[in-house]
């Protein structure tokens, strides 16, 4: 059987900063709440004539350079993203033309926040059974164009923001260690029976109407995420444990043994529970959703290319990375860099 890696990654967001002061402006809000419930300081949001795949196309380039690959050579692409350029057909298939390839699988993965491990396990997957051997994988949000920016919806327009992160992946060469596997494990896992405590019902076939979206639902807003946020932060600081602690023991790893943990970015508080409750030194954890906010598919491959510049990642890092979200789905995984 064949082995994995990522060899490169790249990252992009738009300009334009969003503090929490502006949200102030527009909703009934404050620096203070939003800082102290979730450690966001600012987000960026895109212009209008900006789409998903645009901020993707950007992140995708900047990974296949620092990667050192033709992009002629990308067999597949996986694109991780909730919120896509259309309805139908998947972001992958705008991407794929923007990127000048053709004919190669574009795939979107809809496992929202989990998205881009859900996105990592199956690369790996189509690595080791030889089906491709160079895999884009993208994560790519713009969150900022379906978000009630009202006092009704601040309880989640204050937590997303606009970015975008990828990876290319590659079947390891016998020369470069193809016996000590550079992606050790991936462990997936979905409780859809708490599907309605983070989602966005319209539009849908599962709204008793004739029409998938109507003049109702809009105006009810059923377009916007809605979530219940208590529930969601117990759930996420419990099931990322658990699902790291299965990582490191599965691969026979302790907590001391991993040099940088890159955890999704929901809120900042969820991730330093987790690092209390496991006794992980805070330097350890590498944040970004001060700057960012929840980029959902995109936190972990943003907080990849940040880390690689702040000089926290090195070649040869052993790292380990859990994230959860909307299904409930969660996952972790654990790679050398
Ligand atoms: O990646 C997907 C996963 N998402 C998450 O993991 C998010 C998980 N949940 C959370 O991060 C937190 O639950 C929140 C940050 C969303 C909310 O924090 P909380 O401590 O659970 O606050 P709460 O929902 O209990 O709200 C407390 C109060 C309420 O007012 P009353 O009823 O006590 O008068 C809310 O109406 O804060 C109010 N509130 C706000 N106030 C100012 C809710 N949102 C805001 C806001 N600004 N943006």
């Amino acid at each position: 059987m064949y082995q994995s890696e990522i060899i490169g990654c790249g990252m992009y967001v738009p300009e334009k900063i969003v503090t929490n002061n502006d949200l102030a402006q527009v909703m009934e809000t404050s620096h203070e709440w939003i800082i102290q419930r979730s450690g966001i300081e600012e987000r960026r949001w895109v212009t209008p004539e900006v789409s998903t795949s645009d901020l993707a196309l950007k992140a995708c380039e900047e990974a296949i350079k620092n990667a050192g690959i033709d992009k002629k050579e990308i067999d597949c692409i996986l694109f991780a993203t909730i919120s896509p350029d259309h309805d139908f057909p998947g972001s992958a298939c705008f991407l794929q033309p923007k990127l000048g390839l053709t004919e190669i699988p574009a795939i979107d993965v809809r496992q929202q926040c989990s998205g881009f491990i859900y996105g990592l396990s199956m690369a790996d997957a189509f690595i080791k059974t030889g089906q491709y051997k160079t895999i884009l994988l993208v994560g790519a949000e713009i969150h900022s164009k379906g978000l009630d920016k009202t006092t009704r919806g601040r309880d989640v327009a204050v937590l997303f923001g606009d970015g975008a992160g990828a990876v290319v992946i590659r079947r390891a060469e016998a020369q470069n260690g193809a016996k000590d596997s550079k992606i050790f494990s991936t462990h997936l896992f979905a409780e859809g029976v708490h599907a309605k405590e983070l989602w966005a019902a319209a539009p849908g076939s599962g709204l008793g109407s004739e029409l998938r979206m109507n003049h109702e639902h809009v105006e009810a807003g059923l377009f916007f995420p809605q979530m219940n946020g208590k529930k969601v932060f117990a759930n996420a600081v419990r099931r990322m444990c658990e699902c790291l602690m299965l990582a490191l023991e599965k691969n026979n790893l302790k907590l001391e043994d991993i040099d940088l943990f890159l955890f999704h970015q929901a809120n900042l508080r969820i991730n330093q529970m987790l690092a209390q409750e496991l006794k992980i030194p805070e330097e350890k954890v590498f944040n970004t959703i001060m700057k960012y906010g929840n980029t959902t598919a995109a936190t972990i491959p943003i907080g990849m290319s940040e880390a690689v510049k702040a000089g926290k990642l090195k070649k040869g890092s052993l790292v380990a990375s859990a994230a959860f979200g909307s299904g409930f789905t969660w996952a972790s995984t654990i790679y050398r860099w």
